[in-house]
């Protein structure tokens, strides 16, 4: 991995325009499970898919069911209690703040809704699933902080009586015009395409790595991803720690 790592120090060093592709590998390190592998949420057991569950018909339908599923698989880490400790941001995220803070990298665009690339000091990061930092009325549009929502029973309603949902782009919904072609200009721009910790299974977000045009698309990831062909440089390992062991 040694020699692996000079080769992947010599292509940030010459990068001036670096974009970050992620996915839910980047926060394992962080405590975060991520999805598809063997530890990951859509392995473990629950009454419905868990896929199903994180659907728009699905949150329709049993929105009291989604917010108990909600709550704990995918808030409870993120807003922490005095038994389970709140994800922190780990090397990954770090480092990529600092590549950015050096102007060396433009964008970090995430299919992750955890928020921990902006805790790091990120600033221009595209939120593909949008982020369950952000919660909004679905009657009057007031936002809530994740807090509010973990802290509240059933469906959470806002002070005018409405239902709030979180800001998180659901199975069957789409994703946000704005974020997509932001991403897409970071990425068609970019001169170098780091893609790290995501299986690249989830369309349309994994779509967005064809944008990219140069010849130094990196792919770190721990286990084989559905487009390791197109990688000019993959390596298998963990991102946080195959970063902590670069400088900007
Ligand atoms: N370092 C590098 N790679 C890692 C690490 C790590 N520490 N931990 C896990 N991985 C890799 C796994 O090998 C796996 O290939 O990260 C990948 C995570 O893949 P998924 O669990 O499929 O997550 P992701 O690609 O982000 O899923 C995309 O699917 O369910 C939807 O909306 C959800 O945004 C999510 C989307």
């Amino acid at each position: 991995m040694m020699e692996d790592i000079a080769v992947l120090q010599k292509l940030i060093d010459e990068s001036s325009n670096i974009v970050f592709f992620g996915g839910a590998g980047v926060s394992t390190e962080s405590g975060i499970p991520d999805f598809r592998s063997v530890d990951g949420l859509y392995h473990q057991k629950f009454k419905y898919p868990p896929e199903t569950m994180l659907s728009h018909s699905f949150y329709v339908s049993h929105k009291e069911e989604f917010y108990e599923f909600y709550r704990e698989k995918l808030l409870l880490k993120v807003v922490g209690t005095a038994d389970v400790s709140k994800a922190e941001p780990n090397a990954a995220h770090r480092f990529l703040a600092e590549l950015e803070k050096a102007g060396k990298l433009s964008a970090v665009v995430t299919q992750n809704i955890d928020g921990l690339h902006q805790a790091a000091g990120s600033k221009n990061v595209y939120e593909l699933h949008g982020s369950v930092l952000r919660n909004y009325c679905q009657n009057c549009g007031k936002l809530y902080s994740a807090e509010d929502i973990f802290n509240s029973n059933g469906v959470p309603k806002c002070s005018c009586g409405g239902d709030i949902k979180p800001d998180v782009v659901l199975y069957e919904e789409g994703l946000d015009n704005d974020v997509m072609s932001g991403a897409v200009r970071a990425i068609s721009n970019a001169d170098m395409l780091i893609i790290g910790g995501t299986s690249l299974v989830v369309y349309p977000a994994a779509g967005l790595v064809d944008y990219y045009r140069g010849n130094k698309l990196v792919l770190i990831n721990r286990d084989e991803t559905a487009r390791d062909s197109i990688a000019n440089y993959a390596f298998h390992g963990k991102i946080g720690e195959i970063f902590s062991q670069l400088h900007v």
